[in-house]
């Protein structure tokens, strides 16, 4: 079985490009099920009610990171939605939730889990760690592909949690910084991991984002609006391939496709 994972989608040229490329990339690498991150779906910034309902035909569920309640009436929509996750590690009171079993006719019962870093993030996240630990009590044994988006900054801190959850997950995906790594692996235990899926997001941009305004902010130290760039877009992702070994990948590539966006 393979499952197709797409790396933050960048505003409504990221959108777009991932409603045209998905059909593609689904029958090129025969993948049954799709996950994506959504946390930059809406404009940018943040998920919205309508985005995930235009996006449902081609992804199956929905991750989050940081920027999950950027637009704010998400906070109330998000409960309509059992394919959108938000991340696990953070306090009790947010809405939503971070994980969940999904059945699909051709490959089972999928899990997946959204966690959050730590390291070089905004301050309110809890212990990754222990939050994976707690979530995998009570994710049945006899699920056996497991997929967690652990949406980080750090590389160390990812291929942490990688070797962390090793042979008790069968992928753990990087995501956040929009930037796709080539160190995709099978760790030695038979999770798959890569640090970062990198992004559904123009090719010239900084992040998805307008090349000046990034370079006024950084030049003058200033607050500054960075509109998202929507065309020329680009659609990264990870295809990982999986049997009935209990849940262990056999196979994780990286893609990198220009739409016509
Ligand atoms: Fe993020
Ligand atoms: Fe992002």
């Amino acid at each position: 079985m393979n499952i197709l994972f797409l790396g933050d989608i960048v505003g409504k040229g990221g959108r777009q490009a991932v409603l045209e490329m998905a059909p593609l990339l689904k029958k090129e690498f025969n993948c049954q099920f799709v996950v994506a991150n959504a946390e930059n779906v809406a404009s940018g910034a943040g998920l919205s009610a309508k985005c995930i309902q235009e996006m449902t035909k081609e992804i199956d569920v929905f991750t989050s990171g940081d920027h999950v309640w950027d637009q704010k009436n998400f906070v109330s929509e998000i409960k309509q939605f059992t394919n959108v996750l938000r991340p696990g590690n953070v306090s009790k009171v947010q809405p939503g939730k971070c994980f969940g079993t999904f059945r699909n006719p051709a490959c089972g019962e999928i899990a997946v889990i959204n966690l959050l870093g730590r390291v070089f993030m905004r301050d309110g996240a809890s212990c990754p760690f222990e939050t994976a630990d707690k979530i995998l009590n009570e994710i049945p044994s006899n699920i056996n592909c497991v997929i967690v988006d652990f949406h980080a900054e750090a590389t160390s801190e990812k291929a942490a949690m990688a070797h962390f959850l090793d042979g008790r997950v069968t992928a753990v995906i990087g995501t956040h910084t929009h930037v796709q790594t080539n160190d995709c692996k099978i760790l030695p235990k038979g999770t798959a991991f890569i640090s970062d899926a990198g992004m559904a997001g123009a090719e010239y941009s900084i992040l998805g984002r307008t090349v000046d305004s990034v370079l006024r902010k950084f030049i003058s130290g200033m607050p500054e609006r960075l509109p998202v760039v929507e065309t020329g877009i680009r659609v990264d992702g990870v295809v990982i391939s999986y049997g009935s070994n209990g849940r262990a990948a056999t196979g994780i590539k990286t893609f990198s496709r220009i739409s016509s966006i």
